[in-house]
């Protein structure tokens, strides 16, 4: 079988150390969370922060879902309403209300060098549940067991049954990736980790416009 090695198939997503991971989600992938996976949580009246904010991308799609949404990231990226916020830094004055507040929910792309650090520190602040997508490998590895899976395992792992294409700095409505991606969901006083498969869905989420910033339109 030949091997393709086409620079967007081969995309993987590494970055330098120091780099942001500015890796946009496309918009259907957090509407699939919304839709697939916390259908049951009652969404409409609750409070959802999300701290890797970026250019808005899971933001937009989180607001048809929650009654609120908060919107933070380490670098200015330009979105209206949000704030400037290094999440792993204790909180400054203007997030501090946010934190005291509890947010219900916290949903988010984080970087990938520092995912632990983002669940470990959203969980301690929202007050009902934490999803953080994160590439499937990111579920193996003998620290992250130690540290994190075999102490406070997530409620749920949806595994998505497409491709989630990433590429850096913006979102693209025909890229491919090697990548595989899931969401890993943490709700407060729930069961033993429950694997679910979120069904093909990305032609009925999408949407016209969510690649119209980037002069695409979606297939
Ligand atoms: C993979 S991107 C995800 C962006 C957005 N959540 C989305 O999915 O479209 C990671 C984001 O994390 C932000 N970031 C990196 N380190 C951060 C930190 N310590 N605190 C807050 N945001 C951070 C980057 O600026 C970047 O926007």
């Amino acid at each position: 079988m030949s091997q393709n090695t086409s620079s967007a198939v081969m995309q993987q997503r590494s970055e330098p150390h120091d780099s942001l991971d500015d890796f946009p989600t496309q918009p259907w992938a957090t509407r699939a969370l919304c839709e697939h996976v916390l259908s049951g949580c009652y969404l409409r009246n609750k409070t959802v922060w999300e701290p890797t904010c970026n250019r808005g991308h899971m933001v937009d799609p989180l607001g048809d879902y929650f009654n609120a949404v908060w919107a933070s990231d380490i670098h200015d990226y330009g979105l209206d309403g949000a704030f400037q916020h290094d999440f792993l830094m204790p909180f400054t004055p203007h997030v501090m209300k946010w934190a005291m507040a509890k947010p219900d929910w916290i949903v988010s792309n984080p970087p990938f060098r520092l995912a632990e650090q983002f669940i470990e520190r959203a969980r301690g602040v929202a007050s009902e549940g934490v999803a953080m997508i994160v590439r499937t490998s990111f579920l193996e590895g003998i620290g992250r067991y130690e540290n994190l899976f075999s102490k406070n395992p997530p409620s749920i792992v949806a595994q998505f049954s497409e491709r989630v294409p990433m590429v850096k700095g913006r979102l693209t409505a025909t890229g491919s990736t090697a990548t595989s991606y899931c969401w890993l969901v943490w709700i407060k006083g729930a069961g033993n980790t429950k694997l679910v498969w979120i069904p093909p869905c990305r032609k009925k989420l999408e949407r016209a416009d969510d690649y119209a910033a980037y002069g695409e339109v979606a297939e």
